[in-house]
């Protein structure tokens, strides 16, 4: 008896981590909790808002929620479970997939001009640690703090990004970073890029300190200097709408997944 509510229990904990509609299934099969149970804890009430987490997150990644300082402070076991488990996870392979599949269909020049930009934070490097210990984005961003974790060097890896980042090398598309972090702090990425299994970029472009503008403003100018310069934008990846609108947005854009903030 206690051996099969133990497996009850880990089965029911396995749907919990998975959140498929396949896990809950096979756990309605050997528990006897049904599925709806599974999924409570992951949609969360929302109340702020009268909307359940999972619309709420929708509507951020779709850029139909603009402006948002702070996700809603009911959400935060949600956007927990979302971040921690595989969700967030798989929601960034399919985005990978389809840029390999992207990648792998252009007909290269052959002759180095093609590039592909990458954001750094929340895309190549994630600062999920940091989040976790601060309310998942459910509380104000605060600068200090934010900028002590950075200056660690610490941010982890994103193995999606990653995968991407190492086929286009090997097809010949060279991966260019430009990031919103500043210039102050190239020698602390680098490390941190390094350290975590990064190499072969062609360029790490930071923004000047004191720059006054947009991200989008930012981060266009820089793509029309490459594009100035020769070079091909093919693709172009990001967490934020910032990072992937303005003109030259690249030759397509892929859009990761990040509910825990928001940069106009
Ligand atoms: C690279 O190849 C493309 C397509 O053939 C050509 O338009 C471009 O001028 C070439 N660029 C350089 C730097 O050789
Ligand atoms: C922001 O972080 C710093 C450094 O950890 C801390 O001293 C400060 O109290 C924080 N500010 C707020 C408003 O929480
Ligand atoms: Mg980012």
């Amino acid at each position: 008896m206690a051996a099969a509510a133990a497996t009850g229990r880990l089965v029911l904990f396995v749907a919990l981590v998975a959140g498929s509609a396949w896990a809950a299934q096979k756990e309605e099969h050997v528990a006897t909790a049904p599925a709806i149970h599974a999924l409570r804890p992951l949609l969360g009430s929302g109340s702020d808002l009268g909307v359940p987490c999972d619309s709420w997150r929708l509507a951020v990644e779709a850029n139909n929620k603009r402006n948002w300082k702070t996700l809603p402070a009911s959400c935060e076991d949600y956007l927990g479970h979302y971040m921690l488990g595989e969700h967030y996870r798989r929601d960034s392979a399919v985005v990978v997939d389809e840029a390999i599949t992207y990648a792998e269909g252009l007909e290269l020049a052959g002759n180095g001009t093609e590039v592909w930009v990458f954001d750094i934070d929340e895309t190549s490097l994630s600062n999920l640690p940091y989040y976790a210990k601060h309310g998942f984005g459910t509380k104000l961003y605060n600068a200090t703090s934010f900028n002590e974790y950075v200056l660690e060097g610490s941010a982890l890896v994103l193995p999606e990004t990653q995968r991407l980042f190492n086929k286009l090398i090997s097809l010949g598309i060279k991966p260019v970073f430009l990031t919103g972090r500043t210039e102050d702090k190239r020698a602390i990425t680098v490390a941190n890029l390094c350290h975590q299994g990064y190499s072969g970029w062609m360029e790490l472009l930071l923004k000047p300190i004191g720059f006054k503008s947009t991200a989008i403003v930012y981060k266009s100018g820089e793509r029309q200097k490459l594009q100035d310069g020769g070079y091909i934008i093919v693709g172009n990846i990001g967490d934020q709408w910032s990072d992937i609108l303005g003109v030259p947005e690249g030759g397509r854009t892929f859009k990761l997944p990040d509910p825990l903030y928001y940069i106009g």
